[in-house]
């Protein structure tokens, strides 16, 4: 029996042209550079001038079906992973959608879960691939994080940053061992007792407005080790695949405190992580879709590599997927 496995077939990333370093951040709250890069690793961030989600989502997007050799009418689905979208209703993925020029009657719709959108995402569209119920997907995970953040509070504002990522997946037949292309295996994960260590302070129904990132640095910090290692290892266990047959860990670019110490839990050398943070900051949905394009495009990551995904974020949410190339 043939065995249905989703494949990545196409990459894309865009960040906005606009660069805040941490001397532009010191002029703006009271911090410095010294501060935010031994905290953060955080070196600058892009932040949007005269764009939205949406904008920043189909740059990505295009550049992913283009790679993918992929015409408007057969993409079969779009999936955005964002929680800064244009508007409240109806969803950001439908914006993308119809610039992408896709077909009337394709599913588009957004997923909420923070810095593991792009996680949830890729599950939602791989279960879907894989039941036969669509052929390719259109994955984002965008966002304008600029746009929620308080920028007079230091505690939070340093930390994130604008931008997009995409991949398109295809259904491909595998043997349905470790040894197949594409999609190996995905876990998501939520405890939703920890609503508010990381929110923003309010939402539509609770207070008409946005709000804007307020957390539990702490908090948040001493989960994020242990559930982004929990995402790799059970999704490797999954997959069938050891520690050592992985050619790059992926984990969500939170604070390199934070990736650096998951590296260390799994046992990893530091040459197979992953990190961009220094330019990016936190992009949250963004961050794994980012620097997955970026890596590929600059010949890190080839066909055949075995990448392990991991992220964490709001909710408290998190999770992991294991992709071969
Ligand atoms: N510049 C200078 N000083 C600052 C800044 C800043 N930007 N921000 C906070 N401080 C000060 C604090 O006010 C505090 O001063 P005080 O001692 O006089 O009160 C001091 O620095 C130490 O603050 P801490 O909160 O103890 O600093 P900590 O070492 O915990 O680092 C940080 C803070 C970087 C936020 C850390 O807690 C962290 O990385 N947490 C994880 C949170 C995270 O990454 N969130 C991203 C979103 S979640 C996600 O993506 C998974």
């Amino acid at each position: 029996m043939k065995f249905i496995r989703s494949k990545i077939i196409g990459n894309g990333h865009y960040t906005p042209k606009k660069v805040l370093t941490n001397d532009d951040m010191a002029k703006m709250v009271d911090t410095n550079d010294e501060w935010i890069t031994t905290r953060t690793g955080i070196k600058s961030r892009c932040i949007v001038e005269d764009e939205f989600t949406s904008d920043l989502a189909y740059h990505a997007a295009k550049m992913a079906v283009d790679k993918a050799g992929l015409r408007p009418d057969e993409i079969e689905m779009v999936v955005l992973a964002t929680v800064t979208p244009d508007n409240t209703t109806p969803s950001t993925a439908l914006k993308v959608a119809a610039k992408l020029g896709v077909n009337v009657g394709t599913p588009a719709f957004d997923i909420s879960a923070a810095c593991s959108g792009f996680v949830y995402a890729l599950t939602m569209a791989d279960n879907m691939i894989r039941l036969g119920q669509v052929k390719n997907a259109v994955v984002i995970g965008a966002e304008t994080l600029s746009k929620i953040t308080d920028w007079t509070d230091r505690n939070t504002c340093v930390l994130f940053g604008d931008g997009a990522g995409a991949v398109v997946l295809k259904a491909v037949e595998g043997e349905g061992t470790s040894a197949d292309s594409g999609i190996l295996s995905t876990k998501i994960y939520a405890d939703a007792y920890h609503f508010d260590s990381l929110k923003t302070t309010g939402g539509v129904s609770s207070s008409q407005s946005t709000g804007f990132i307020t957390m539990d640095g702490k908090e948040v910090f001493k989960y994020a080790i242990g559930s982004l290692a929990q995402g790799a290892e059970e999704a490797m266990k999954l997959a069938g695949i050891k520690i050592e047959d992985i050619d790059w860990l992926l984990p969500h670019q939170a604070n390199i405190r934070i990736i650096e110490g998951v590296g260390k839990k799994l046992e990893l050398p530091d040459e197979k992580v992953i990190v961009n943070i220094a330019r990016h900051g936190n992009t949250s949905a963004a961050s794994i879709p980012l620097a997955l394009s970026e890596k590929i495009e600059d010949g890190t990551m080839k066909e055949g590599d075995v990448v392990v995904l991991t992220a964490m974020g709001a909710g408290f949410t998190w999770g992991g997927a294991v992709v071969r190339l």
